[in-house]
């Protein structure tokens, strides 16, 4: 395919339709000496920019390829482009991870919470940058706070929270 004369043949399915026709085709079509639609290589660059693109010869006078070719070409490529693209990571197969899981954990009937600090104060408070606070009172926001030994390990980033070796108490993982 005239396209590997430059570069690896891209694979046109990586690609929405309306990339390939708005950005990419008037692009390569021009750096190949093709006018492909309105498309102009020279468009929002400055006077010096356009002196040196142009004596560069990236985007050739004399084209390469003649338009019943590059036609063809547009066409086939077109044709397989996809109109989207699906999402490579699945719904459901990743949750959303966090720094903050909200949950009843002592199953008192209100709502406890378990946060990791983004800038953890490791000099002073270091025992702050996990915490699990218990609600005590929501209505007047009363918590009892916890932390434990390991907190300043300095190696928390995101936690999750569920019921994990299935004991039907929730926990929470740092
Ligand atoms: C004359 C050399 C040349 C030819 C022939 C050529 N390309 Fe390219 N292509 C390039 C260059 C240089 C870049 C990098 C452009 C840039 O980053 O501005 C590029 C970039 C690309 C990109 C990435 C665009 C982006 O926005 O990142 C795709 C996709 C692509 N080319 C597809 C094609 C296809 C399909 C063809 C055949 C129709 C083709 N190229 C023919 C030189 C060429």
């Amino acid at each position: 395919m005239h396209c590997a004369r430059c570069h690896v043949v891209p694979d046109i399915n990586h690609l929405p339709i309306e990339y390939w026709i708005k950005s990419i085709l008037p692009e390569m079509a021009a750096r190949m000496g093709i006018k492909d639609g309105d498309f102009k290589p020279y468009d929002k660059m400055g006077f010096d920019e356009m002196q040196i693109v142009h004596k560069s010869g990236i985007y050739p006078y004399l084209s390469i390829l003649n338009d019943q070719d590059w036609n063809i070409l547009k066409e086939y490529i077109l044709n397989i482009a996809p109109d989207s693209l699906q999402p490579t990571v699945q719904k459901g197969i990743l949750k959303k991870q966090n720094r903050f899981t909200a949950k009843d954990f002592d199953q008192d009937g209100d709502i406890d919470f378990g946060i990791i600090s983004t800038f953890p104060d490791y000099t002073n408070k270091p025992e702050y940058s996990i915490v699990y606070l218990e609600n005590l009172d929501a209505k007047s926001y009363k918590f009892q706070t916890y932390s434990f030994e390991e907190a300043n390990l300095s190696r928390w980033f995101l936690l999750d929270s569920g019921d994990i070796d299935i004991k039907t108490e929730i926990q929470i993982l740092f």
